[in-house]
């Protein structure tokens, strides 16, 4: 997507032929910043951190985190390293295993000194692939947004989000914005709500920044707006992106996703769930029981950065110093909630049956 005229992926190789270089996501809106990663330890830094995040970029970001390791020392031990550090980083988005996963069956057979060439080429196929993945999701789901269109005789398509499931994300694209790009690129008369998406302001920070950067109309609303929205006829549309979504359906997502889930569904609203097969756990079926819930820093809570009048990037606490907080990164919204999914194969149920389908498989 493009930047002040410019495309940009959200993460590439360097000039150097030796590093990667990505946006750095923890200074936007304000200031549009690369930074360079030359090391594994570079990139499990970058997201932990969230300079890098969200769950079709950290599997990419950890793969070429594989690469850069192999480039240092391609042993098996090297090897082996690379893969318990890289997924410790982060423990709800199954993109991260899977990427190394695919990184490892590429790696494992070869003898050493073939190692880093073949990393390099499969991280950056994995990225491609990525990138593929999002464009389709946009075109499948793209028809959504011309029906809901239609059936509201040719006026604006109001459309809630939550989080930031845009290109910066992922490669390039989006995975739920993707369908929102290509509706406004195409003339559809569209309008976003984004949830600011405490504690990270993933929403206000970075999906209004990016759907501003494309001209496409937008208004960020605070995270319990979306139920009074919906009970006046202002949603036409929710759609979110996930972390990891079960063999049944069940998607993770940034905390506050099953609320939305919850109004959607009191007030008759379809929500739809922008799904590449990256996210997609088939091993796991209740996602309640069974996805790992990220808990970060309870200091992204109590605090909030940003931008004084001054231009100074400063934090400021808002909680009193001895109330404990706790802060959990994603929730699950289980199938029954969810109208269906936009892959890259198409729409499909979100159910067992659904996925299976979809994907070629035999549902659990
Ligand atoms: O904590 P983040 O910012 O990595 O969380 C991101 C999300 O919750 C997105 O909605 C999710 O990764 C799916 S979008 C590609």
């Amino acid at each position: 997507m493009k930047v002040g005229g410019v495309h940009y992926r959200t993460i590439w190789p360097g000039d150097d032929g030796a590093s990667i270089e990505v946006i750095d996501q923890t200074r936007l809106p304000h200031d549009f910043e690369t930074v360079r990663l030359a090391t594994r330890a570079d990139v499990e830094h970058a997201i932990r951190t969230m300079q890098v995040r969200g769950a079709p970029l950290i599997g990419v970001s950890a793969a070429y985190g594989v690469a850069l390791q192999m480039q240092a020392d391609a042993s098996d031990e090297s090897l082996d390293a690379a893969v318990k550090g890289l997924l410790a980083t982060r423990p709800t988005a199954v993109d991260l295993g899977h990427a190394l996963d695919a990184m490892v069956e590429t790696l494992r057979p070869l003898p050493a000194a073939r190692r880093a060439e073949a990393a390099w080429l499969r991280a950056a196929a994995l990225a491609d692939e990525s990138a593929a993945a999002c464009r389709a999701i946009g075109e499948h789901g793209v028809a959504l947004v011309e029906q809901a269109c239609e059936a509201g005789g040719g006026a604006r398509v109001d459309v809630l989000t939550h989080c930031n499931a845009g290109w910066l994300a992922t490669v390039d694209w989006g995975t739920a914005l993707a369908p929102l790009y290509l509706a406004h690129d195409r003339g559809i008369p569209i309008h976003v709500w984004v949830d600011e998406t405490r504690p990270r302001n993933q929403g206000a920070s970075l999906t209004a920044w990016e759907l501003g950067q494309h001209g496409v109309p937008h208004t960020i609303v605070a995270d319990s707006a979306g139920g009074h929205l919906a009970q006046r006829g202002r949603v036409r549309l929710f759609l979110t992106g996930t972390d990891r979504t079960t063999a049944r359906g069940d998607v993770c997502n940034k905390i506050g996703t099953y609320l939305k889930a919850l109004a959607a569904h009191d007030n008759g609203v379809p929500f739809w769930v922008a799904l590449p097969s990256s996210s997609l756990d088939w091993r796991l079926e209740d996602g309640v029981r069974d996805i790992p819930i990220e808990e970060r820093d309870p200091r992204e809570l109590t605090h909030v950065t940003g931008r004084d009048d001054a231009g100074r990037r400063v934090e400021v606490g808002l909680a009193p110093e001895d109330s404990p907080a706790a802060n959990y990164a994603f929730d699950v919204t289980p199938a029954r909630l969810v109208t269906g999914f936009i892959t890259e194969r198409g729409l499909c149920e979100a159910s067992a049956e659904g996925l299976a389908r979809a994907f070629g498989r035999t549902a659990p």
